[in-house]
């Protein structure tokens, strides 16, 4: 595709959920939310080994595929996105209500941004309460992004990831600023829309739960490598 034809395509999709910058000129977004959206993906991306030369790299979640893609620019052998919600919202176009329509959000970014880069990243439709090592094998490194507290069953839902984990989860949610105040694992309960008036957002953990929950799913050990404002990250080992 030459940078004409690009430029179109992009300008198809509604609605990017990550900033790309292809090159010449050439990003998904423009003005202060680009911006934003570029300063938040440089801090996570900071949260993520380096040097993935020769790993296995598993990003569930991965909506547009920003972290998928970066995985493979950084020497992963192997990229598996996987996601469901987001993914299957173009197939729900159709339905009264829905929310997702009016965004135009769905799985058109991913593929675009696979096609630009003639990347190898693959993409698998699997909720996260199905994720099965039968289905989609193991991974070295496992990417788990923005996810957490979007699941009703968190604890059940690290349990899955652990089962896919073989050397090293990187995990970044929201937590609770007022809860992290506290050494106990505590945890505030969403059961409309009180987080960013998004009715899938379910939970903020504090560090202590979101550590002990890492623990209790199977993990080793388990860090906070980054902090801030209401967002963490943790890194947890097998
Ligand atoms: C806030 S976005 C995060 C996207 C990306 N990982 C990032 O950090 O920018 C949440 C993602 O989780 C996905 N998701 C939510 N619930 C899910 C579920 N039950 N199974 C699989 N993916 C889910 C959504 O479709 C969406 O892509």
């Amino acid at each position: 595709m030459n940078s004409i034809e690009i430029s179109t395509e992009i300008a198809k999709i509604k609605y990017w959920h990550h900033h790309f910058d292809f090159g010449d000129g050439i990003e998904t977004k423009q003005g202060k939310e680009g911006k934003f959206c570029r300063k938040f993906q440089q801090w996570i991306l900071s949260g993520i080994p380096e040097d993935l030369t020769d790993k296995t790299v598993l990003d569930i979640g991965a909506w547009d595929g920003f972290y998928s893609f970066s995985a493979e620019k950084r020497g992963a052998k192997r990229v598996l996105a996987t996601d469901s919600f987001i993914w299957q919202q173009q197939e729900l176009y159709g339905l009264d209500h829905n929310f997702w329509r009016d965004f135009g959000a769905g799985k058109q970014g991913f593929e675009l941004a696979r096609k630009i880069y003639n990347s190898q990243v693959e993409d698998y439709n699997i909720d996260v309460l199905e994720l099965d090592k039968d289905k989609i094998g193991t991974f070295d490194i496992v990417l788990f992004l923005g996810v957490l507290y979007h699941m009703k069953y968190p604890l059940f839902a690290l349990e899955k990831v652990r089962s896919v984990t073989k050397e090293l989860l990187v995990l970044e949610t929201h937590i609770s600023l007022f809860f992290s105040l506290f050494p106990q694992p505590l945890m505030q309960f969403y059961p409309s829309n009180e987080l960013s008036k998004d009715v899938t957002n379910w939970t903020g953990a504090n560090i202590a739960l979101v550590k002990s929950w890492l623990l209790t799913a199977g993990f080793r050990k388990a860090e906070l490598v980054k902090w801030r404002k209401d967002r963490a990250i943790f890194h947890a080992w097998c």
